[in-house]
């Protein structure tokens, strides 16, 4: 089966991460789903941002945790002026015609408790994105490298499926084998290309697998061979292209 193209933080390799222009390019590029990953603010919402701090990818400095929405709201983020929420990020993917699915990371899932899983859960819920939920049907994806988070999840909203990432292999993988609040394998491209033999042993527990990020061409042929289910990219035209040629 082929692999189903997820845009890494939207288009990124073409427009600013984790802006609407990312989002609404990868779509047109014909990605079948999006990744984005959220921070909590000072004042306790979500926004997609990677980093730590906003140094990196606006035009403003500081940790977002200790930032307000309304302060992030007045950076620039490569061209487009305001911090991408994720309940503005679920509005596209809800509306969109194409249905496209929603894989969810969250970073610092130690600093706020619950809190970060509980409200993503509860906008999922809001956006009536809980609903289909099963592994290829769900709407949303819930991920995370901290078990801790991954686990929330999966007891916060049992039926959506969860990705436990991974850049060198978890200790706990047992012969490809996750715990039970694990849905599938998320590791980087790296841990595949020295151990090809991962996604079948995963595959023989249940587990499908993601794979981040699949950029070079090279890498998309290695994981359609493989079997990978899902690429996450940051050139969805392109990735698709491989995989055409492939
Ligand atoms: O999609 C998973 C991948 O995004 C994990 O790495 O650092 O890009 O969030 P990172
Ligand atoms: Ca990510």
């Amino acid at each position: 089966m082929e692999p189903v193209v997820v845009a890494h933080r939207g288009a990124s390799a073409h427009l600013a991460e984790h802006t609407a222009a990312a989002y609404a390019l990868a779509l047109e590029q014909g990605a079948d789903a999006l990744e984005c990953d959220v921070r909590l603010t000072r004042d306790g919402h979500l926004v997609c941002v990677h980093d730590r701090r906003v140094d990196r990818t606006s035009s403003g400095r500081g940790v977002v945790s200790e930032l307000t929405l309304a302060e992030l709201a007045e950076l620039d983020y490569g061209g487009e002026v305001g911090v991408l929420t994720l309940r503005a990020l679920l509005g596209m993917v809800a509306d969109h015609r194409r249905a496209p699915r929603l894989f969810i990371e969250t970073k610092h899932p130690v600093r706020y408790g619950r809190l970060v899983e509980e409200r993503v859960v509860r906008l999922l819920a809001e956006h009536g994105l809980t609903r289909p939920a099963g592994q290829e049907d769900a709407r949303a994806v819930l991920m995370s490298f901290s078990t801790l988070a991954v686990r929330r999840f999966k007891a916060l909203a049992p039926r959506l499926p969860t990705v436990l990432l991974m850049a060198l292999p978890w200790p706990g993988l047992r012969g490809g084998e996750l715990p039970a609040w694990a849905d599938a394998a998320g590791p980087g491209i790296g841990l595949l290309r020295r151990d090809p033999g991962f996604v079948a042993r995963a595959a023989r527990h249940g587990h499908p697998t993601y794979c981040w990020t699949v950029d070079d061409p090279a890498d998309v042929r290695l994981c359609r061979e493989l079997g990978v289910r899902w690429v996450a990219t940051n050139a969805p035209a392109a990735t698709r292209a491989a995989l055409a040629a492939a």
